[in-house]
């Protein structure tokens, strides 16, 4: 027995581990369970409210165990390789003990990533050796050879696809020498920098620098032969007077939707359009900067 009810000790300390995740309120919230074995993190949920709760594990003793012992909740035979088959979104996807099952990490971190709602939170709970170099270590346990990741490694797979918080250790595992940490983890979203001033600020030079794709005031005005390029700043001064500026958003906002993760945005139009708006609708975190 791995988890631990009150009807019998298991290998895992299970009300310790629910402490270390800090879990967020799950009143009303849709649960995932992915490694969920007899189903204790799943009647936390539901028993904190969660408007829907399902647990996965490809052991079906497991799933049948963990729906002997709460009938009230989904319990599937699932491979979590087949996550994207799975219907719905979550707003809330835990793994837990189990990451390093996973043959393919980066497949299965994509799939969850998939499976959360915009606002929603994955919470890993996993190991991590010492060492400062970005791998991945064979780690001897009392049964088998598991590959754990060093915080680097860990991080740097887990940013491919979240932002991460790390939440502090979690409980020590028998059996396994490795210490498990919690990590919570939100979905990446895309953010647009907004670098707006006069013509010969320098603006083009720190977006060069930045070295991320940019989308120019200069090239749209360009491209859409707005104007004499020499009185680009007055002459987006009096396209806007002139009751236009949504046009010329839908026009900045064509280019925008050709780029994906960081934005930067270049140019005067920019200190001027309801840019900001625009993006933030589209879920973009918004930065923007002028020279002092
Ligand atoms: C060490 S247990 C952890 C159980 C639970 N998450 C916890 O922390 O108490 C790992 C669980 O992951 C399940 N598991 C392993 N590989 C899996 C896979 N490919 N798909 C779904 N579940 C898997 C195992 O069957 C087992 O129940």
């Amino acid at each position: 027995m791995y988890q631990t009810f009150g009807d019998g000790q298991g290998d895992s300390d299970s009300q310790g581990k629910l402490s270390s995740l800090k879990l967020p309120i799950l009143q009303d919230k849709a649960v995932l369970d992915l490694g969920c074995n007899e189903g204790f993190f799943c009647n936390v949920a539901h028993e904190m409210g969660a408007s829907k709760v399902v647990g996965t594990d490809i052991q079906a003793e497991m799933v049948y165990k963990a729906g002997d012992r709460f009938p009230d909740i989904d319990f599937q035979l699932q491979d979590w390789k087949d996550l994207a088959d799975m219907d719905g979104v979550f707003d809330v996807v835990l793994c837990l003990s189990a990451f390093h099952y996973a043959k393919d990490k980066e497949q299965l971190l994509s799939d969850i990533a998939n499976k959360l709602s915009d606002d929603g939170l994955f919470v890993l709970e996993a190991g991590i050796v010492e060492g400062d170099q970005e791998e991945w270590v064979d780690v001897e346990r009392f049964s088998d050879t598991v590959q754990h990741p060093t915080k680097t490694a860990l991080d740097n797979l887990l940013r491919k696809f979240f932002s991460i918080r790390c939440a502090g250790p979690s409980v020590n595992q028998k059996g396994d020498p490795v210490p498990r940490f919690v990590y919570h983890c939100t979905k990446l979203k895309p953010v647009a920098l907004i670098i707006s001033g006069k013509s010969k600020d320098g603006k083009t030079t720190l977006a060069h620098m930045i070295g991320a794709r940019t989308v120019c005031w200069d090239h749209i005005f360009t491209k859409n032969k707005l104007g004499d390029t020499d009185k680009i700043d007055q002459i987006t001064d009096q396209l806007i007077k002139d009751g236009k500026a949504d046009d010329l958003v839908s026009m900045v906002m064509e280019e925008v939707d050709q780029i994906s993760g960081l934005v930067v945005l270049e140019g005067y139009g920019f200190g001027l359009l309801p840019i900001q708006k625009e993006l933030e609708d589209r879920g973009f975190i918004v930065w923007s900067t002028i020279r002092s």
